[in-house]
C-alpha cells in the first residue's frame, strides 16, 4: 500500500492544484469514520449514526484540510506570510502550516475568548498573536483591510482555496460508508464548512450547487461522479451565537462554544444555498445541551470533542427527538474538534479528582466504593 501523504496527493485530480506543485502537508485528512454503537442503543434510537472525527488531524481540527490548500496556494504564489481572524482553531492551524512553509503567520484573535489548547498551538508554533479587544466578526473586518494594505495572504474561508480542501471531507465519508449519508449535521459559525461540505458532496453526485462555482483564477479540475444521491445538510448554531437561524446578524454573540462564537458568518449565503439545496435546515441548542452531549459522548462513547463540535449530535438528538429525523436514518455528524482544545470547559463540568495517601488501603476503599454494583 502507498504511503498515505495528506489529502492534497490523494486528492489532486479533484482540486485547483497543478500536478507539479508541492503540496504544503502535515498528513491531514484520513479521519476515521466512528459508528456510535452505545448511544442509539442507550437512547432507544433505531438509526445509524457515524461520527467524522475530525479532532484527530495534526492540529486537532477539521481546519487543516483547508489549511493545507490555501498555503500551498500561498506558498506557490510567492507569498511570505499569511494572516486569519480566528475563535482559535484557524489560527492554531495556520501557525502549524506557517511553521511547516517556513513563511510567517499572524492571527487576530478575541482577546480571552479562544480556548487554552488553541492559544498555546498559536503561541508555539511562532505565530505573531493578535489579541483584540472585540469579538470574531471584529477580527475578520480588520484582516481584511490590513490585507489591502500590507503584503500578507488571508488564509479565512473566504480563501477559496480553504473550502476546496474541506470539501474532501465529504469524499472521505462516502469512501467509508459506500454511499452518502441520508443526513449530515454540522457546527455552523463562519459558515464556510457546511458550504465545504456540500460542495464535496455535490461534486461526488455531479450535481451543480448555488455554492460550487470556483472563483475567476483558480484553475479547473476533473469532477468525478462517485454516487447517486446528495445528503440532507443540518447546521446548528448556538443559541447565544445564532445569526442564520435568526435570520440577522447578532452583534455580541455568547456562547461557551466560543469556536463558533460568531455574528456575521462569512460564508453565511453560501451556507443558507446549500441547506436549502440539500433539503435541510438550521436549528439552534442552548450551551447546556451543547455540554450535556459532549459530555454524553465522552462517557458513552469514548469520544472526545470540544463544545463546539457537540453541537452537531445534540441537534441531531434533538431533531430525532422531535421526529424531524426518521427511523432508519444513516446519519453523520462532524465532531470539528478535540476536546483537549478546551481543557477548561472539559475540568469545569467534570467530577474532581479524589485525592488520597499514597496507601493501599485507601485506594481500595476508593475503588470499593466506585466499583460498579453488580
Ligand atoms: N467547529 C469548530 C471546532 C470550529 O473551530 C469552527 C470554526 C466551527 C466548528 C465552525 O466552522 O466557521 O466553517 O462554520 N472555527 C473558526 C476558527 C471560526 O477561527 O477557528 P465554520
Amino acid at each position: 500500500m502507498e504511503r498515505y501523504t495528506g489529502l492534497i496527493d490523494k486528492y489532486r485530480d479533484r482540486l485547483p492544484v497543478a500536478a507539479g506543485t508541492h503540496a504544503v502537508s502535515l498528513n491531514e485528512g484520513a479521519t476515521p469514520l466512528i459508528e456510535l454503537a452505545n448511544l442509539p442503543r442507550l437512547l432507544r434510537r433505531d438509526v445509524r449514526l457515524c461520527a467524522k472525527f475530525e479532532g484527530l488531524n495534526p492540529t486537532g481540527s477539521f481546519k487543516d484540510r483547508g489549511m493545507t490548500m490555501a498555503v500551498t496556494q500561498a506558498v506557490e504564489g510567492g507569498a511570505r506570510a499569511i494572516i486569519c481572524a480566528s475563535t482559535g482553531n484557524t489560527s492554531a492551524s495556520a501557525a502549524a502550516y506557517a511553521a511547516r512553509a517556513g513563511i510567517a503567520c499572524f492571527v487576530l484573535i478575541p482577546e480571552g475568548k479562544i480556548a487554552l489548547g488553541k492559544l498555546s498551538q498559536a503561541m508555539m508554533h511562532g505565530s505573531v498573536v493578535i489579541q483584540i479587544r472585540g469579538n470574531f466578526d471584529d477580527g475578520m473586518r480588520l484582516v481584511q483591510d490590513a490585507a489591502r494594505s500590507v503584503p500578507v495572504s488571508v488564509v479565512n474561508s473566504i480563501n477559496p482555496y480553504r473550502i476546496q480542501g474541506q470539501k474532501t471531507v465529504a469524499f472521505e465519508v462516502i469512501e467509508a460508508l459506500g454511499d452518502a449519508p441520508d443526513y449530515h449535521a454540522l457546527p455552523v459559525g463562519n459558515a464556510g464548512n457546511i458550504t465545504a461540505h456540500w460542495i464535496g458532496y455535490s461534486e461526488s453526485a455531479g450535481a451543480d450547487t448555488l455554492a460550487l462555482k470556483l472563483p475567476g483564477g483558480m484553475r479547473e479540475y476533473r469532477r468525478q461522479k462517485m454516487v447517486e444521491r446528495r445528503p440532507i445538510m443540518l447546521g446548528y448554531q448556538a443559541s447565544g451565537a445564532a445569526p442564520i437561524v435568526r435570520g440577522r446578524p447578532v452583534e455580541n454573540p455568547e456562547t461557551v462554544a466560543t469556536a463558533i462564537r460568531i455574528g456575521n458568518p462569512v460564508s453565511w449565503q453560501q451556507a443558507v444555498a446549500a441547506s436549502r439545496e440539500s433539503g435541510g435546515w438550521f436549528a439552534e441548542c442552548t450551551d447546556e445541551e451543547i455540554l450535556h452531549v459532549q459530555k454524553l459522548l465522552a462517557q458513552t462513547e469514548g469520544i472526545f470533542c470540544e463544545p463546539a463540535s457537540a453541537i452537531a449530535l445534540a441537534g441531531v438528538l434533538k431533531d430525532l427527538e422531535l421526529g424531524k429525523i426518521g427511523a432508519g436514518s444513516t446519519i453523520v455528524c462532524t465532531l470539528t474538534g478535540h476536546g483537549l482544545k478546551d481543557p477548561d470547559a472539559a475540568i469545569a463540568q467534570s467530577a474532581k479528582p479524589l485525592t488520597v495517601d499514597a496507601e493501599l488501603k485507601a485506594v481500595e476503599r476508593v475503588i470499593r466504593e466506585y466499583l460498579p454494583k453488580s
